[in-house]
Formats: structure tokens, sequence, C-alpha cells
């Protein structure tokens, strides 16, 4: 069964809309946690928008099941990451003016710099996850990084209009999940999965973590942090044992 990874950004997210300490990401993540995550996940982003140096630090002492930092490669936060050490950072690529993450990492374009980083990451003993588009070019590059693991990108899945069309993105990342695990990649899912599509998702064959942020946390304003996590790790257990 695949497990929970709980993106908390948007927690920190409301508390920056008026730059206060309420709510606080370091309450969201315990409550996830009762709530059945088997991960926690930030990303520290280089404009600071949500989550704060501080969140990092505090959650790095108090989260006590996997705690996934997301961050961009570059030297300044990858210096953060190796001090703080998490057991897991996933490289993602980062822009100043987008709403979220948008695209995957292209690996194979930038392969030095991407390098550099992996490279004082494992040094750190800092187990490292690439976030790419599900792209067989993307997955080969990742492998000859040694990196544990990729987490495919869902978005086009999530965007595609139910039907045939969502169906043909399933199969892509079915392809994509198939080649990354004979690859000896570790396979993680996430971006733009919701109550309603996730099904599928954690029905694809080998599925070892999904990370979900947006939709949870949407759930979470009308019923409760722990309840909304609870109710995401239902529709995964309930995915597995269906099949
Ligand atoms: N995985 C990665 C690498 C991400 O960057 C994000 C968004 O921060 C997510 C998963 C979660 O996406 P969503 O908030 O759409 O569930």
């Amino acid at each position: 069964m695949a497990t929970l990874g709980v993106n908390i950004d948007h927690v920190a997210t409301i508390r920056q809309a008026r730059k206060t300490i309420e709510p606080d990401p370091v309450w969201a993540a315990a409550l996830a946690e009762l709530g059945g995550a088997d991960v926690i996940t930030v990303h520290l982003r280089e404009d600071r928008r949500h989550i704060q140096d501080r969140d990092v630090r505090v959650l790095r002492e108090t989260v006590q099941v996997k705690l996934n930092l997301e961050m961009a490669a570059e030297p300044s936060i990858t210096e953060i990451a190796c001090a703080l050490r998490p057991p897991q950072v996933t490289l993602v690529p980062e822009r100043r003016e987008e709403v979220t993450t948008e695209g995957g990492l292209d690996v194979a374009g930038n392969i030095d710099r991407v390098k550099a980083c992996i490279d004082q990451l494992h040094q750190a003993g800092v187990e490292v996850s690439l976030f790419i588009d599900p792209d067989e070019r993307q997955i080969e590059v990742s492998r000859l990084l040694n990196v544990a693991a990729v987490e495919l990108h869902t978005g086009a899945y999530a965007d595609a209009a139910v039907g045939p069309a969502q169906q043909r993105e399933l199969e892509k990342l079915e392809q994509a999940g198939r080649f990354a695990i004979d690859s000896g990649l570790i396979l993680h899912l996430g971006h733009g999965l919701t109550y309603r599509n996730v099904i599928p998702v954690a029905r694809i064959p080998g599925a070892c973590e999904l990370n979900i942020g947006h939709s949870i946390v949407a759930r979470a304003v009308m019923v409760g942090f722990q309840e909304a996590v609870r109710e995401m790790k239902l529709l995964i257990q309930r995915a597995s044992s269906a099949q």
C-alpha cells in the first residue's frame, strides 16, 4: 500500500497572510500524524512565501514520521538541508512567479547543478527523491544520479478531463512508474491529487509514497486536520484492499 505524505505548506500560507504565529504548521503536522500521515512534507522556498526556516527546524525535532523537505537545487537551501539533515529531500524546480510547482525538474537539462546538490545531500546522509515528469529520459538520468526515488508529477492526470483524456494520463504514469521501478528507483507520485482522483493513482503498481497538500488542507478547513488526513488515508487503504 502507498504511504501518505501530507504537504502542510498551505497552513503556513495562511499564517504568512498576516505574518502572525497562527496557524502553526507544527501543530498541523502533529494532527496529520494523528490522522495517519506517514510522511510530513514541507517546501522551503527561496522566497520564503510560506514555510520559514524556523518551521523546518522545529519540524525536524518534532515530526515522528518521515520528514520530507522539498527544495530547489540551490546552494543556500542545500546548506540548510545539509545542516538539518531531514531523512528525505525532494528536489523540485522553483520559479518565483509560479503559484505552485509547475512542471517536473528538468534533471536531464541541468545535470551538473542537480548532481552537485545531490552529492552534498548524500554526503550529509540525506536520501534524495527527484520530482520529475513521467518521462523515460528524466527517469534514466535520475537513475544515473544515484537517487533513491523519483516522484512522478501527477498534475497532467489531475488536470485532464475525466474520461479518456484522464485515462491516457494515468497510463503514462503507470508506464513511467514501471520504468522507474525496473530502473531500481522507489516510486513516489504527487501534485494535484484529491479525494476524487487519488484511487487510480494509489493503485499504480509499486506506488510507494503519495504527496498531497492542497486537497487535504482544503478539506481540513471544513472538518479539521486530523479528520481530513484520516479520510485520505482511508481512500488509499481502500484502493489497495479492493485490488
Ligand atoms: N509533490 C510536490 C513535489 C509538490 O511540489 C507539491 C506541491 O507543493 C505536491 C506534491 C503537492 O501538491 P498538491 O498541493 O497539489 O497536492
